[in-house]
């Protein structure tokens, strides 16, 4: 029979064998990759010591093909939970030094187990992923796995932080659970994200494309949406998360952290008065008016490359979390079209979700006009912002900059879609449309008849711009709750947010709505 020291040394042998993962090798060819090791990850993104790890000892169970007399120390992924910044989360690191990371059953039972705990223990999840997907010798077992996880991630959705972290070549069903989560990381030349790969896309359509083009952090950052965030390293990607998580709440039942006011506190903001051009044609950089107002002019923008002319992202104005949304008017000059519709309405349903107010900066010409557009579905599209704001019952506060026009007017969630708070600054423009588009329409025959076209469209134009292009008949009918000076938009909205502090807003009950997705 061993001795309890005895049976002490193979506890410790046998952990010692887990950590190692896939050994020196595979570790070696990790490192010279350019990526850390799974469990360097975890270190690296926790406070320092915090972790703990669940399910060491786990194995995977299949005979099939050569698994019988195949290792899979930790099954190819380490679990557990920590703190960051002395909160808890819990956390699952596949092992890509392990059967390249791939997910079997018990690979999926270990992320099953953390991911009930999170949700008994209201804390967020996140995934550090760097898998070549279903682990293809366990068949329906593997594939099950996923469907596990696919079922838990919708059901935590709205409860509980999920956070995604593409740390290598994610394929197949490795891609589907990040893209339930609320936010995918991704870091620039190391993370790849692609249902099918290059080689079966070549092989049915012909195409020829290279891993990086098909699902690099660019591609999937830029053109498809599907990530949030880009970092240059793990390092960086590591202090984004914790960023992120700086502004959120650990589940929906609580409110976000509250910083302890800063010294700013309560002020005028006398440079937000020359911001905006008198010209209401020239553009400006919103964000410019963003970080003047926030605190410590820290915006920490989410999807900052995709669909530009919509800018979505967290701060703190007087230590309380916000998200904010305003149109960009140097990018397309503001206007809303399908992708800035769709980063927009997920960004609503998420603060809404965690019960973190909303504060939208508006100022659009309107909708994208054009067939790409329409046949793209923009109908459907721009409804979703409808819906998301509608549906929202956060405080909800918005300033109008600038032009506020047509269904944007509307969409960028005015009064009516519920807006608690309504401001707008002397330079706004709310009406049906610009006074040269209204000017052609309803004085058309005017300038038709006029002996002199151009000067009579020029005058009718300004007829119109006195008359409509300003805030004053939006004010009058209480659709705007007051005209301020840009100087005192922070104090307004640390007031409108104080306010609000108390807001309960029920809806009918309902098992779901039916949004337009
Ligand atoms: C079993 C796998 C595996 C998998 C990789 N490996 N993917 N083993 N199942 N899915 C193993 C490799 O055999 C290799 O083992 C080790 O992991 C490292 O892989 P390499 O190919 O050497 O690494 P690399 O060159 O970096 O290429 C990584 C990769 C490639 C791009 C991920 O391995 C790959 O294309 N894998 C298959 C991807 C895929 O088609 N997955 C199934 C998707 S279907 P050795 O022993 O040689 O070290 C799916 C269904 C779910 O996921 C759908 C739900 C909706």
């Amino acid at each position: 029979m061993e001795t309890f020291e005895q049976k002490l040394e193979i506890l410790r042998q046998k952990r010692k064998e887990v950590e190692l993962g896939g050994g020196d090798k595979k570790i070696q060819k990790q490192h010279e990759s350019g990526k850390l090791t799974a469990r360097e990850r975890i270190e690296k993104l926790l406070d320092k010591g915090s972790f703990v790890e669940i399910d060491a000892f786990v194995e995977h169970r299949c005979i099939d093909f050569d698994m019988a007399d195949t290792k899979a120390p930790g099954e190819g992924v380490v679990t557990g939970y920590g703190t960051i910044d002395g909160r808890l989360v819990f956390v699952f690191a596949q092992d890509f030094t392990v059967i390249g990371g791939s997910l079997g059953e018990m690979h999926a039972a270990k992320i099953v187990k953390i991911m009930d705990m999170a949700m008994k223990m209201g804390a967020p999840v996140i995934g550090l992923n760097d898998s070549g997907g279903a682990r293809i010798q366990e068949g329906v077992d593997a594939l099950k796995g996923y469907g596990e996880i696919f079922y838990r991630n919708t059901i935590a959705s709205g409860v509980i932080p999920q956070i995604s972290v593409i740390l290598g070549p994610c394929a197949g069903g490795a891609v589907y659970s990040p893209a339930l989560t609320d936010f995918i990381f991704m870091v620039n030349e190391m993370s790849k994200m692609f249902i099918t790969g290059p080689q079966v896309i070549k092989a049915v359509t012909g195409e020829d494309v290279s891993p990086e083009d098909l699902g690099g952090a660019l591609a999937h950052n830029t053109k498809s949406g599907v990530a949030h965030f880009m970092a240059n390293s793990e390092e960086e990607c590591f202090e984004q998360i914790r960023k992120l998580l700086s502004y959120l709440p650990s589940n929906n039942l609580e409110d976000p952290p509250l910083k302890e006011s800063n010294a700013e506190g309560i002020k005028i903001l006398p440079e937000l008065n020359n911001v905006v051009p008198v010209d209401p044609n020239k553009p400006y950089d919103m964000k410019e008016v963003i970080k003047i107002i926030v605190d410590e002019g820290d915006f920490f923008e989410v999807q900052p490359y995709y669909a530009q002319n919509m800018i979505t992202g967290f701060a703190r104005i007087n230590g309380r979390s916000v998200g904010i949304l305003a149109n960009q008017p140097k990018v397309l000059a503001g206007c809303l079209d399908i992708n800035a519709s769709d980063k927009a309405a997920r960004f609503v349903r998420f603060c809404d979700a965690f019960n973190i107010p909303i504060i939208t900066f508006t100022d659009t010409p309107g909708y994208l006009p054009g067939v790409a557009q329409e046949h793209g579905g923009i109908i459907r599209h721009g409804a979703k912002l409808l819906y998301a704001y509608s549906e929202a019952t956060v405080p909800k506060i918005t300033v109008i900059v600038r032009k506020a026009y047509g269904g944007a007017y509307i969409a960028m969630c005015s009064r009516h879609l519920g807006a608690d708070q309504v401001f707008a600054w002397p330079t706004a423009e709310i009406a049906v449309m610009g006074p040269e588009g209204a000017a052609n329409i309803i004085f058309r025959k005017d300038i038709e008849e006029s002996s002199n076209p151009v000067e009579t469209r020029k005058q009718k134009i300004e007829e119109y711009r006195d008359k409509f292009a300003n805030p004053y008949q939006a004010a009058k009918r209480g659709y705007v709750d007051d005209v301020i000076e840009p100087a005192h938009t922070r104090v307004k909205i640390i007031s409108a947010l104080e306010m609000l502090v108390s807001k309960r807003e029920t809806r009918p009950d309902k098992k779901h709505g039916n949004m337009p997705v």
